[in-house]
């Protein structure tokens, strides 16, 4: 019996063979970076979680509760207040940690206008002066309006104290805490 005839493997042309090579080695570079990026990027971010313990994570960029609307007087008189705040680093949480202090001030039924205590100027604490219902900085003597604008000309802070974004949720008031950068004309936050 003759078997049947069985055709010859045809043997990789001229030209395929290169360009498999070519592929081959463009594949195994492409993993060798990436594989050098990873070993490199993932120590350096841990090593920054680690050496970094004071990095805070707390709420101060959310809404902190500060005060009941009812412990303020309907007057108008503005009071101050600490600012407590949860801190969380690599290790710990800590709550109830004061991170500044505010003026809040009634405006109505259900409003309240919240001014940061710290002086814009370099960053002293300003005083509530009742007899002249105004703010007061004893460093340089800058004056500031009831609603924080700058009261005397002559103040050498270079704008107004700083207003605070503040919400009534029932009958507590909720601030949402910001220190800005000192000295500047603008309000830029740090
Ligand atoms: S720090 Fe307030 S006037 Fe200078």
């Amino acid at each position: 019996m003759t078997e049947p005839h069985q055709p010859p493997a045809s043997a990789p042309s001229a030209s395929s063979a290169p360009s498999a090579n070519r592929r081959n080695f463009v594949s195994k570079a492409a993993a060798l970076v990436v594989g050098g990026l990873i070993s490199v990027v993932a120590p350096v971010a841990g090593l920054f979680t680690l050496l970094d313990p004071l990095r805070r994570k707390g709420d101060t960029r959310g809404m902190v509760r500060i005060t009941s609307l009812a412990a303020l007087p309907d007057s108008g008189e503005p009071r101050k207040f600490p600012v407590l705040d949860t801190l969380v680093d690599a290790w710990n949480r800590t709550e109830n940690v004061p991170v500044g202090s505010v003026y809040i001030q009634k405006t109505g039924e259900n409003t309240v206008r919240v001014l940061n205590s710290v002086c814009p100027h370099l960053g002293c604490s300003v005083g509530w002066n009742a007899a002249n219902h105004g703010y007061f900085c004893p460093c340089h003597k800058s004056a500031f309006a009831v609603d924080g604008s700058i009261a005397d000309p002559k103040s050498p802070s270079p704008r107004a104290m700083d207003a605070l974004e503040a919400e009534v949720r029932n009958g507590e008031v909720w601030v949402r805490f910001q220190n800005f950068r000192k000295g500047s004309p603008d309000k830029v936050p740090v």
